[in-house]
């Protein structure tokens, strides 16, 4: 579809001085004026508690976009975007978004809350108070809410002021190209969406793998955890997409409808069937790193997992009877997040001298990021006198295909909230429905086990796949 540039409306950056906002929001708005997608008219206002002036807030937005923008700064570019920047100094009170409706130019506007989630129903309340309720979209970032009782009263407070069709739920995984390339790929060849099914697939790994720790977040990731930083948004979204049925169109509607559907006959998962970890100190990239309970803000004897893996059942006519297996943790040996499909093994297979040849099944390997694109792995005979068997990949990569690397997925997720489309952001339904799902597991935590830092993770979590494997992350 050919982009448009969307109408004159104000962007309110609530959270303008913190991490997100330095290191991708501001950089994305500056791609968004270097590409002439943001609106015509309308000023970009930041949000944040420093003691900061107009002048101090454009030194911040320059820094931001010199240190994070790999493609440099164009002056005419930058002076088109600064001229559009101005500040407003919250003092942590309801009064805060009535100091910003002076500095607004047009009549509507997008409010990005980048803020923690302890300050989102104050501030949407601000909202309300300042008389914002009328001509505001509001992008809300993740986590949203604590668990499902916290998620429906936070939807339930947004609502009193902001209508649903209003409210942009983030999970920047749907922002990314190889997140939205799951669908064409499902929906545009027959040949891969008629054997995803549970005659065709045994399993499906789904990893989102890090090679950084918490960092500064160790406060913040005390509270949260891999389940709910990543299982219940990023990697429920991607089972979503690619386990969902067809929509009906492209249109946000039919995606977000088929998707609740989806993850409503996603069976809760069980504790049983889960094994949380934590990383221990070690050495990633030939440096010696701490282990999770000696990053600052960590307690010592901290329970909360920076590893979580899982199996789970979707109990609906195509996948009843495939496994389905999801991973994520922090420090581990490579930043990896990849969907591997794994298809059943030729009911009888002459090839295979060995037990672990014959489990060598053929499979499809989505590489999400980084190096991003798609393998195929199958049998093949190779060439000579005797049938001696090889397997074989067939590779296809974003770089050499398209001679481009993908986008970074928030400029994406602000152009499509500046243009009032839903399709890249999660629904009331989705987000608590993602909640449920969880649900078992954050009321009765396996305990954790360690995990050595640069390692693939426990080894306990192969009790999950047993009697095979997990694809290995090098792989
Ligand atoms: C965020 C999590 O949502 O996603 C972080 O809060 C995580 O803990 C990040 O590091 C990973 O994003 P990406 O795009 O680097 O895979």
């Amino acid at each position: 579809m050919p982009l448009t540039t969307p109408k004159d409306q104000d962007i309110v950056l609530v959270g303008a001085s913190g991490d997100l906002a330095t290191k991708r929001l501001i950089p994305a708005l500056y791609n968004l004026e270097s590409d002439g997608l943001l609106p015509s008219r309308g000023s970009v206002v930041g949000v944040a508690t420093n003691d900061w002036d107009d002048q101090d807030f454009r030194m911040h937005a320059l820094k931001s976009v010199a240190v994070n923008n790999p493609s440099g700064i164009d002056d005419a570019v930058w002076d088109r975007f600064a001229s559009r920047l101005r500040f407003v100094s919250s003092l942590g009170d309801g009064d805060t978004m009535t100091r910003v409706v002076p500095r607004l130019d047009q009549a509507t506007r997008l409010v990005y809350f980048s803020i923690p989630p302890s300050a989102f129903e104050g501030s949407v309340a601000s909202l309300g108070n300042a008389g914002l309720s009328e001509g505001t979209k509001l992008i809300i970032e993740k986590p949203f809410g604590h668990d499902i009782e916290s998620a429906r009263h936070l939807n339930q407070t947004i609502h009193q002021v902001i209508p649903e069709e209003r409210v942009f739920r983030i999970d920047h995984y749907l922002g990314k190209e190889t997140v939205q390339n799951l669908l064409v790929l499902r929906f545009a060849n027959p040949l891969f969406e008629r054997t995803l099914n549970n005659e065709g697939v045994q399993r499906v790994e789904i990893t989102v793998a890090e090679s950084v720790g918490v960092g500064r977040r160790g406060a913040f990731y005390e509270e949260t955890g891999a389940i709910r930083d990543i299982v219940q948004n990023h990697v429920l979204q991607l089972l979503a997409l690619v386990a969902m049925e067809a929509p009906h169109d492209m249109g946000a509607a039919s995606i977000r409808e088929e998707k609740a559907k989806l993850l409503n006959s996603v069976a809760p998962i069980d504790p049983a069937f889960v094994v949380r970890g934590q990383y221990t100190a070690g050495t990633i990239d030939g440096k010696k790193v701490p282990g999770y309970r000696e990053e600052s803000g960590v307690a010592e004897d901290s329970q909360t997992e920076t590893y979580a893996a899982m199996r789970l059942r979707i109990d609906n006519w195509r996948w009843g009877g495939t496994r389905f297996l999801l991973r994520t943790g922090k420090r581990l040996a490579r930043r990896e997040t990849r969907v591997v499909v794994v298809f059943r093994d030729a009911p009888f297979n002459f090839f295979a001298t060995t037990e672990i040849q014959r489990l060598v099944s053929q499979k499809l390997n989505i590489r999400i990021q980084p190096n991003e694109g798609i393998s195929i792995t199958f049998v093949l005979k190779e060439p000579g006198p005797v049938v001696a068997t090889q397997k074989v990949d067939m590779d296809f990569s974003y770089a050499s295909s398209f001679n481009k690397t993908p986008k970074e997925a928030y400029d994406r997720l602000l152009l499509e909230a500046l243009l009032g489309d839903h399709t890249l952001f999660i629904s009331e339904s989705e987000t608590e429905r993602g909640w449920e799902i969880v649900r078992p597991v954050l009321e009765a935590p396996p305990p954790v086990v360690p995990y050595e830092v640069g390692s693939a993770g426990p080894a306990e979590a192969e009790g999950l796949v047993a009697p095979r494997r997990w694809h290995a992350l090098e792989d």
